[in-house]
C-alpha cells in the first residue's frame, strides 16, 4: 500500500510538473479569443450532450466596440474551464437546465454560470478549489475533485478571477471575469 502511494504521489507530481511546462508554454501562445463566440460554440457542444433548452445562455450587455469581446487566451483550455463549471452544474443538479449569464463592457467581460442544485456548504466554499477536495455532500455524485482546482489554474492563467456564490440544498453561482486595465 505504502509503495504503491508513493509511486501514485511521484507520478502526480510529474504530472504536475509536465502541466506547468505547459502553461508556461501556454502563456507565450496567446491570441485573441472572441469570449461570446466562444460561449455559443460551448453551448452548441451543450446541446449534443444534454438537449436543446439545457445550457440557457443569457446576454446581459454587449460593448459597443467589438475589441472589448476579446481577451488574449487559449481556445482550448477557455473551453475545458467552461465545460468544467458547466459539467458541474448539470451533475450536482441531477441534468437540471443551467443557466449562463455574459457580459461585456469597456472594463469587464463576465461569465456566470447558475445552477438549481444541491449548493455547496458554507463551511466548504473556501475549500472546493483545492485539488482532491469535495465537499460533504457531494459523495453521490462521481468525481475526484480535480475539474475546479484546474479551472481556476486556466483562469487565472489568463488574469481573470474566479467567484463562488452557493447556498447549501438551492444552487450554485459561479462568476469568472476578466477586468480590463
Ligand atoms: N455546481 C456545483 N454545485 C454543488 N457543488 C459543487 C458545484 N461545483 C463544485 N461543487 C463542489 O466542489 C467540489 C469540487 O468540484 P470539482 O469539479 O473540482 O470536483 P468534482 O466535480 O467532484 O470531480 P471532477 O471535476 O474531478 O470530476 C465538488 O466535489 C462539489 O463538492
Ligand atoms: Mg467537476
Amino acid at each position: 500500500m505504502l509503495e504503491e502511494s508513493i509511486r501514485l504521489r511521484d507520478t502526480i507530481s510529474g504530472l504536475m510538473e509536465l502541466a506547468q511546462v505547459d502553461m508556461d508554454y501556454t502563456i507565450a501562445q496567446q491570441s485573441p479569443i472572441r469570449m461570446d463566440e466562444l460561449l455559443w460554440d460551448v453551448q452548441a457542444y451543450w446541446v449534443n450532450k444534454a438537449g436543446a433548452d439545457a445550457l440557457q445562455i443569457n446576454i446581459e450587455h454587449m460593448p459597443d466596440d467589438e475589441a472589448m469581446l476579446t481577451i488574449p487566451a487559449n481556445y482550448q483550455l477557455l473551453f475545458i474551464a467552461l465545460n468544467n463549471l458547466i459539467g458541474n452544474a448539470f451533475k450536482f443538479s441531477n441534468q437540471q437546465p443551467v443557466k449562463c449569464n455574459f457580459f461585456a463592457d469597456e472594463t469587464a467581460i463576465r461569465m456566470q454560470i447558475i445552477d438549481s442544485g444541491i449548493g455547496i456548504p458554507k463551511e466548504d466554499l473556501n475549500l472546493v478549489f483545492k485539488s482532491f477536495y469535495r465537499a460533504t455532500n457531494s459523495h453521490n455524485f462521481v468525481g475526484s475533485g480535480i475539474g475546479l482546482y484546474v479551472t481556476q489554474k486556466i483562469i487565472q492563467l489568463f488574469k481573470g478571477t474566479l467567484q463562488v456564490e452557493s447556498v447549501e440544498g438551492r444552487g450554485t453561482a459561479i462568476t469568472i471575469k476578466f477586468n480590463r486595465n
